[in-house]
């Protein structure tokens, strides 16, 4: 039984997905703020390299930054529910537009959602 990683069709896949979502990033009111470097490209490297490794893919996100503690690395960002569902609508327009089995993308779908929900830290 293969991967998710590659059922989906590899890095690829991944590359598009992250630099599709990176692009509303760079137009978001609330999401651009929260990014502190002027260039998007190290953020998206980092997010791309995460969802092949969850995926059942090379493993290159741990062998850079270390096992991946996502809530406490988002703990010095202000993710409020507006927040949380500024990066779900961005992430979810691309997920909608993508290419892909739609057992797959339900699959991935939830849990990028409920991966949102549990980065929430603030009330508002
Ligand atoms: C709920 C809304 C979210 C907001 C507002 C948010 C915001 C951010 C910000 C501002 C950063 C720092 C950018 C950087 O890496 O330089 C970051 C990093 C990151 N985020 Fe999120 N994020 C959210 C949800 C998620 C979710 C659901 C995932 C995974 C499914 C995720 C995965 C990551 C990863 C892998 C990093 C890089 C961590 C590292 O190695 O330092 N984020 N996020």
């Amino acid at each position: 039984m293969s991967s998710f990683y590659e059922q989906v069709g590899g890095e690829e896949f991944f590359v598009d997905l992250v630099s599709q979502f990176y692009a509303h990033v760079a137009t978001d009111p609330i999401l651009r703020p929260m990014y502190p470097e002027s260039d998007l490209k190290g953020a998206a490297l980092r997010l791309q390299q995460f969802l092949e490794q969850y995926w059942g893919g090379p493993t290159t996100y741990q062998e850079n930054r270390g096992h991946p503690r996502l809530r406490m690395r988002h703990a010095g960002f202000h993710i409020n529910v507006a927040a949380r569902d500024a990066w779900v609508n961005a992430m979810h327009v691309v997920v909608d537009a993508t290419q892909m089995d739609p057992t797959l993308r339900a699959q991935l779908w939830s849990y990028l959602e409920m991966a949102a929900d549990s980065m929430v830290n603030q009330p508002d």
